[in-house]
């Protein structure tokens, strides 16, 4: 099985379609992986939830702006501008779309891979960044590989039984990562609509299970038409402006 694995869209259309058709020019995949936050910050929900609606064999966890829509405790959890860009994203929502976010699993625990937005101790709050973070949450889930969004920052954590945990972020455009046999992987495939790790570029990965490969691939879309349609809707300078920088 081929899986893309997506995360962090957050109403990005462009660079949503952009990772899409970079999926169809490299063969397509057999099912899509989506680690939360379809929503939030950007200016076209609507038509990202129709895009991931069409999406085949799609599995999906909730993010915590996901969640936000139907979660009054997680809305007043965040920034004044996210605040505002959720109002937007909830007056720019059809009601077909809320409900197809509902369905949205809090975790994913399968026969290829697991999958959660933030951590399995919190699954929309906490986040999984560090070895310790790691270790705290390895009986949480089985098998070797677990995909993780929320932070926007792409990284691949190794862990073989009685040593460190190892944390590498993924440098560059294109990178392929050979998984081995008794080491568990959490991967941050990072964030498609709005990465963080000063690299603009927006970011997904593609699972290959039968060649227990992990390839990360970084992609440039049209920013620019994002920031105009942020301006003109109203939302939030910063949403714009940090679209352009990576961060
Ligand atoms: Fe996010
Ligand atoms: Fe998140």
């Amino acid at each position: 099985m081929r899986y893309a694995v997506l995360s962090d869209i957050h109403s990005n259309y462009e660079a949503f379609e952009a990772v899409l058709k970079k999926i169809e020019e490299l063969g397509g995949v057999d099912g899509y992986a989506f680690c939360g936050d379809l929503i939030g910050y950007g200016p076209d929900p609507e038509d990202c939830c129709r895009r991931m609606m069409g999406l085949k064999n799609l599995i999906a966890v909730a993010g915590n702006h996901d969640m936000s829509l139907f979660r009054e405790d997680f809305f007043a959890w965040f920034s004044d501008y996210a605040k505002q860009s959720m109002l937007y994203t909830a007056r720019n929502l059809s009601k077909q779309s809320q409900e197809f976010i509902k369905t949205f699993a809090k975790e994913y625990h399968g026969k290829d891979f697991c999958m959660v937005h933030g951590s399995f101790l919190d699954p929309f709050r906490d986040y999984l960044l560090s070895s310790e973070q790691f270790v705290l949450n390895l009986d949480k889930w089985k098998g070797s590989l677990c995909f993780v969004g929320h932070s926007h920052v792409p990284f691949i954590m190794s862990y073989k039984s009685n040593r460190m945990p190892q944390i590498d972020l993924f440098l560059g455009s294109d990178v392929t990562i050979k998984m081995l046999p008794a080491i568990r992987y959490v991967i941050n495939p990072g964030s498609i609509g709005q990465p963080r790790d000063t690299n603009a570029k927006a970011s997904f990965g593609i699972l290959d299970t039968k060649q227990q490969t992990f390839r990360l691939i970084r992609i440039p879309y049209d920013i620019a038409s994002v920031q105009k349609k942020i301006e003109e809707r109203g939302l939030p300078e910063i949403l714009s402006k940090r679209l352009g920088q990576g961060k």
